[in-house]
């Protein structure tokens, strides 16, 4: 291209950019994200087609994100421009680097020489010694010294979670945003951005065997915000002070406070982690969520086991009742501020570890081919695949061992399963309960609501138990429509018959619907699958013809949320 169109592309992008941060005060974010989409649309692809041929890969890719044999592609980021989002609504927000990233170098990753790198242990965050501590303080305080300008400074590492939640990046191929919440891109992206924030820390104390520590919220010793997070530069203004130890942390937090003794919630902790670890998630998209690539044909929103809770009710518990949405820590533009984000995300990567110990290897290529960049300590940009991150003794680090007491948190049935069988079966006798499916304006969450669910044929002949064993029974709630971009929460039981003693303590709790705002996925509806092979068998309710099931909202803004339908499918484990 010659100089010219150059200077023009980027007076034209300028233009827009500058008009579009004036129009975010006028208007709500999905309607804006449109508009300054439909603009890039018309500038990007002959003005600034030269930068972003550099890094794409060699196929001919289709604006839906298929190739032409029609396969979804693996989703890549498109750095050509990042562009002004909404943090939640209502609050537009700039999360971009102060320059053009494509400026940087770009280098593809490479897995540290095992000759020349210690193994890192990353480890218990209640058990650090006093010098650990003070090093890692260090550490936090030097990169909240450096300026702006420089991509390991503290702001700066805050920003880059902003931009992949709030969709500053959109992906190649396509004009959608890159998201890393709420499908299967979860895990691996917060391992990458972990990875490269936890070298950069080392660097700038100069310690090569600097780890992270992790915070085992799940675990009794662990369930207390981790103390020296109220010290030095681990301060952070906009959190709960009711909340700072000795409180126990509630993995199932609902906003208001759950009034039980910290030797109940500890159990009920354990239970909740046994439903989200073991029981719930027996396959890798239940755990980790909905596969997501390139393009509309690839776009889903259907957050696993770990991500709904603990890991987005930790983040609310955490954050400041003070401030909307409980920020910094509840909502996600805001929530890496808080430099406990990071050990808080430290347990959710150690927990993928626990899961992935004892489940199949994730082998779709798209999955693996995925690539993202992140700044490494010698501020050059990385771009790593998730194929790089599978396996951590190639990364060099591992976690110190501890006992996972919630697997033996199996919780047991809140009513006698037999009791409870024969109630249900009298009461249908006399009650007409509602169809799982709600109809075309589907069903507002602003009360319980009962539905009976037919399951399917092939999961309940026990005859066939010995081929059924291989397969999961999972129930679908179809069509989760959270208007508000709001936290909302609401949870799952199954065959309900005193409907008083509603926990995830009892074994009728199949899971939890938690959202957390965004900013990236207004308007789009959420699928929730449930694993309830497990539950359904300890309730014996596994030859039964149908279930029932009880959608509970807990958080008060359900009345805004609309639900398509249930059904129940089955999967291959
Ligand atoms: Cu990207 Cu804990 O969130």
């Amino acid at each position: 291209m010659d100089p010219q169109k150059w200077i023009l592309s980027i007076i034209t992008l300028i233009c827009i950019l500058g008009a579009s941060v004036f129009m975010l005060s006028a208007m709500d974010s999905s309607s804006i994200r449109t508009e300054i989409i439909g603009q890039l649309n018309r500038v990007v692809p002959d003005g600034l087609g030269g930068w972003s041929a550099v890094f794409t890969t060699p196929t001919t890719a289709t604006k839906s994100g298929e190739n032409q044999k029609g396969k979804l592609l693996p989703v890549q980021v498109n750095l050509t421009t990042c562009l002004p989002t909404f943090g939640r609504p209502g609050k537009p927000v700039y999360c971009c680097p102060p320059r053009n990233m494509l400026d940087d170098p770009i280098v593809d990753f490479e897995f540290p020489d095992p000759t020349q790198t210690p193994v890192l242990v990353r480890r218990f965050a209640h058990r650090l010694d006093e010098e650990s501590i003070a090093k890692y303080e260090k550490a936090v305080s030097i990169m909240r010294s450096l300026p702006y300008s420089d991509p390991r400074s503290f702001t700066r590492q805050a920003n880059l979670h902003c931009q992949y939640c709030t969709g500053s990046f959109l992906q190649q191929h396509s004009t959608l945003p890159v998201r890393v919440h709420k499908t299967w891109i979860f895990f691996p992206w917060h391992r990458m951005y972990l990875y490269f924030h936890e070298k950069i820390l080392g660097n700038l104390i100069g310690d090569e065997n600097f780890a992270i520590p992790f915070w085992p919220w799940d675990l009794p010793e662990g369930m207390t915000l981790p103390a020296f997070y109220l010290n030095g530069s681990f301060i952070n203004h906009q959190r709960d002070p009711t909340h700072f130890p000795p409180a126990v942390a509630d993995l199932d937090f609902q906003l208001a406070p759950g009034g039980s003794t910290p030797e109940e919630q500890t159990d009920l902790n354990l239970a909740l982690m046994y439903n989200q670890m073991v029981s719930g998630a027996k396959t890798a998209e239940l755990f980790m969520g909905c596969a997501y690539k390139t393009g509309e044909g690839g776009d889903c929103f259907g957050p696993g086991t770990m991500e709904r809770a603990p890991h987005n009710t930790i983040h609310k518990w955490v954050g400041s009742e003070f401030h909307t949405g409980r920020e910094d820590m509840g909502v996600f533009y805001s929530a890496a501020r808080d430099p406990s984000f990071y050990a808080h995300h430290s347990n959710i990567d150690r927990l993928w570890e626990v899961w992935r110990s004892t489940h199949p290897e994730m082998n779709d290529p798209e999955f693996l081919d995925s690539y993202m960049y992140f700044h490494d300590e010698n501020r050059r940009l990385v771009r790593i695949r998730f194929r790089d991150v599978m396996d951590i003794d190639m990364l060099r680090y591992r976690y110190e061992d501890v006992e996972n007491t919630w697997l033996a948190a199996r919780p047991k049935p809140s009513v006698p399963p037999r009791l409870a069988r024969r109630e249900i079966r009298e009461r249908e006798e006399r009650l007409e309960l509602p169809g799982s499916h709600f109809g075309p304006t589907g069903r507002v969450l602003d009360s319980p609501v009962t539905v009976r669910v037919v399951r399917p044929r092939e999961v309940r002949s026990r005859t066939r138990r010995g081929k059924e064993q291989q397969l999961e029974e999972i129930l679908v709630v179809e069509g989760i429509d959270v208007k508000a971009d709001d936290f909302v929460k609401f949870d799952v039981y199954v065959n309900v018959v005193n409907g008083t003693i509603m926990s995830p303590k009892y074994r009728e709790f199949v899971g939890t619907f938690v959202d957390i705002p965004s900013g990236s996925s207004v308007g789009k509806k959420i699928t929730l699958k449930l694993g309830i092979s497990e539950a359904l068998e300890d309730l014996e309710a596994d030859q039964d013809r149908a279930i029932w099931v009880t959608l509970l909202p807990r958080t008060e803004n359900c009345n805004k949320v609309i639900v398509d339908g249930l059904r129940v499918e089955f999967t291959r484990k």
